[in-house]
């Protein structure tokens, strides 16, 4: 019997090109960028593996081939999906959640830490051979150890970032629709608004999906409800931050340093980022660890797998 057919957007990890081979008669790319024909590539297809940066909005998805059964994403994020287009047209939608959630995390304390004691500026200083030695008031930097961390979405990956950041002894607050059950806050300090929160943040790390609900959700007027010179990263989506006015802040020291893995409309970034000093800029390695982007790609052939197969996959996007 003919397999069914699998388009895959992006090269994947080697194990999970293997499986999908295995499994599927799979359309596999080498390229690490977005491919411009996904609809020509479509044809025949019952299945789309794809990735973010891919823009599967609802005129690609009209134009999807009829058999086209389920769209799984290699990410937990799926803003870059038009998920009601989608659901209209019966298509099954799949991510990959909790399988990066740690690695993830780990990429926003990483974040934190870089920016709170400035590791890029001195590393830059090293590479252009700008060192002179040792220096009682070189580059100095904040700890972050007993400070208070605000976490701005307190899903899989916040939670897992609060158990970090508590192991070094931070004190945790967050901010979310809702309150979290006592056993999943872990001793954490909820906010019910914005006010309240903002000023209990040290460092603020933003961890809450992209999409309308959260766009610029960090503009000016809660920059300036930060106490000065807060950290700030952003291991989640561009969207959420108004780049314009973390920048703005960044120059005039109300925001004293940030931590960026993702940008609005990236690959490309605010060029004003590149002139500061006092953000480091990462090219969205959140979940890049090798047993992780395998993890992330079984995942999303696991929900293929089960949607054609009728069944329903645990890492189906319900809304
Ligand atoms: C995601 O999964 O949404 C990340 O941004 C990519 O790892």
């Amino acid at each position: 019997m003919a397999k069914p057919v699998l388009l895959i957007t992006r090269r994947l990890p080697p194990a999970v090109e293997a499986r999908a081979a295995r499994d599927y008669d799979a359309r596999l790319t080498t390229s690490d960028t977005p491919i411009p024909d996904i609809i020509a590539r479509a044809e025949g297809a019952h299945a789309l593996l794809c990735c973010p940066g891919d823009q599967i909005d609802a005129a690609l998805i009209a134009a999807l081939p009829a058999r086209l059964k389920v769209i799984a994403t290699f990410s937990v994020g799926y803003d870059h999906i038009d998920y009601p287009a989608a659901a209209a047209r019966g298509i099954a939608v799949c991510n990959t959640p909790d399988v990066l959630s740690v690695t993830t995390a780990e990429t926003a304390l990483l974040l934190m830490l870089m920016a709170a004691r400035r590791t890029s500026e001195g590393e830059r200083m090293l590479r252009a051979g700008l060192w002179q030695g040792w220096a009682p008031t070189q580059l100095l930097g904040t700890g972050v150890v007993g400070r208070r961390l605000g976490i701005f979405g307190m899903g899989r990956i916040g939670r897992e970032l609060a158990r970090l950041a508590r192991g070094i002894g931070m004190i945790i607050h967050y901010r979310d629709v809702v309150r979290l059950p006592l056993e999943l806050e872990a001793g954490a300090t909820y906010h019910d608004n914005d006010t309240t929160f903002l000023g209990a943040c040290d460092v603020l790390s933003l961890n809450a999906p992209g999409g309308g609900s959260t766009h610029h959700w960090l503009n000016a007027e809660r920059i300036a409800q930060l106490p000065r010179g807060a950290v700030m990263v952003n291991a989640a989506r561009g969207s959420l931050v108004d780049d314009v006015a973390l920048i703005a802040a960044l120059k005039s020291g109300q925001v004293g340093s940030a931590g960026l893995d993702v940008f609005e409309g990236e690959p490309r970034l605010n060029p004003g980022y590149l002139e500061l000093d006092n953000v480091v800029l990462l090219p969205h390695l959140g979940s890049a660890t090798v047993e992780t982007r395998n993890a992330m790609g079984f995942l999303a052939l696991d929900g293929i797998d089960a949607v054609l197969t009728g069944q329903t996959p645990s890492n189906l996007v319900r809304s």
